[in-house]
């Protein structure tokens, strides 16, 4: 019997190769999913055949993951609980996917993930695969093990499996395009600052101030200083930019799915300056209706994908109400970069709803100034007849 184990080539997911085999008499097949977290695929491939692994599978998702989960999260200017732009939750999907598909290709019976007992990451993998393939078994050794941290590098020594992880680097990361995830060690005391050595994408080298102009066509980042370029290449490109002059950072104690609230720190350069742009943009092209509902939406949305709930018919009518809010969100948005800082400093568009002549306050003013007196006494009517028969004056 076959398995197929979404393989990051660390310490967790290298002991499964070997556990899955000799505790369960798996063949083991690994798959690596690139979805922009960096590291050698090479060294990936070897260590998972060290460890056990009968095939490896490698994946380069980037271009998947940035247009086909990232954009439409875009598109909805997605946050969790308002501050966390998704990060881990939008890989969790495409890789769910290419665990089902990879399964076919090899007639595998089952899927298996590293993701521990607590967090929302075995949430997003599990309801993914069952919703795309309900007959597949889902195996997740983690949980079912019970090793600590030092048991699992001392199985692996035991069964000499190649891992680079020492008894002392407590942190948990998880990182792709769209930022990079750090956990646990002394950020567990939510009171305690994050070691200065966890940040990576937002170590500040530049303090002169200068400028972006960032393209939208219908919502879609498309040129950088009017450069086309393609979005994965877009979103590197900004998190080296924004990320050198220290943008990027969050810090702060969300509420997982599992009931647990826990303290999370994270790097997202660009997410948090595109969302910010493409914001922008919609300020000016938005109808104020749809623009207030669509915030509401975009909450609904956030939680939906946080939850794990990417393949589901409410995040799937979702979607394609945020597409339909994008068809005049083509234009331009110019941030301005400080250290530490990145902030909106122009917008235009051919679509723009901002009307000069409406919002001046100099002579071209066209707005009609005795049509608002009438408005302003019907708007309050009701009000002042509240107050004039029901509150107390005295
Ligand atoms: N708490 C974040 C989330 O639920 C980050 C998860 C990070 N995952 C990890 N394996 N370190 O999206
Ligand atoms: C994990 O526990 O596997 C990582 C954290 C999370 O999924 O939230």
């Amino acid at each position: 019997k076959r398995i197929v184990l979404a393989y990051s080539g660390g310490l967790d997911t290298s002991v499964a190769v070997k556990w899955l085999a000799k505790e369960h008499d798996y063949e083991v097949v690994a798959m690596a999913v690139d979805v922009g977290q960096g590291g050698d695929f090479e060294v990936i491939r070897h260590r998972a055949i060290a460890a056990g692994a009968i095939a490896v599978e490698v994946i380069d998702a980037r271009s998947q993951f940035a247009n086909d989960f990232v954009l439409p999260t875009l598109f909805a200017n997605g946050m969790y609980e308002n501050k966390y732009p998704l990060v881990s939750s939008l890989s969790r999907p495409v890789i769910a996917h290419h665990l089902v598909e990879t399964a076919k290709k090899y007639d595998a019976v089952a899927v298996a993930h590293g993701c521990t007992g607590k967090g929302n990451d075995q949430v997003r993998f599990e309801v993914g695969i069952r919703a795309l393939n309900p007959k597949l078994e889902i195996v997740a050794p983690v949980r079912v093990w019970g090793f600590s941290r030092a048991d699992s590098i001392d199985y692996a020594e035991a069964n000499s499996i190649p891992i680079v992880a020492t008894k002392d680097k407590p942190y948990s990361i998880d990182q792709n395009l769209w930022g990079r995830a750090i956990e646990c060690g002394e950020m567990e005391d939510p009171w305690a600052p994050p070691p200065s050595d966890v940040y990576e994408m937002t170590v500040r080298t530049k303090s002169e101030p200068s400028e972006v102009v960032i393209t939208f066509d219908k919502g879609k980042p498309t040129a950088i200083d009017h450069k086309p370029m393609d979005l994965v290449d877009i979103i590197d490109e900004l998190n080296v930019t924004f990320g050198s002059y220290g943008f990027g950072r969050i810090d702060m104690v969300e509420n997982r799915r599992v009931g647990i609230k826990s303290r999370e720190v994270y790097e997202a350069p660009a997410a948090l300056g595109l969302i910010m742009a493409h914001d922008a943009l919609e300020d000016i092209t938005l109808e104020r209706d749809l623009a207030h509902e669509k915030a509401k939406l975009s909450h609904r949305f956030s939680e939906l994908l946080y939850d794990g709930l990417w393949y589901s018919p409410l995040r799937e009518g979702l979607s394609n109400f945020m597409e339909y809010t994008q068809q005049y969100v083509s234009g331009e948005v110019r941030l301005g970069l400080e250290p530490n800082r990145v902030f909106v400093s122009g917008r235009r568009s051919e679509y723009s709803l901002y009307d000069y002549e409406l919002a001046t306050y100099e002579k071209e003013d066209a707005f009609r100034h005795s049509d608002a007196e009438g408005f302003v006494r019907i708007w309050g009517l009701g009000v002042e007849t509240w107050s004039r028969k029901q509150v107390n004056h005295d």
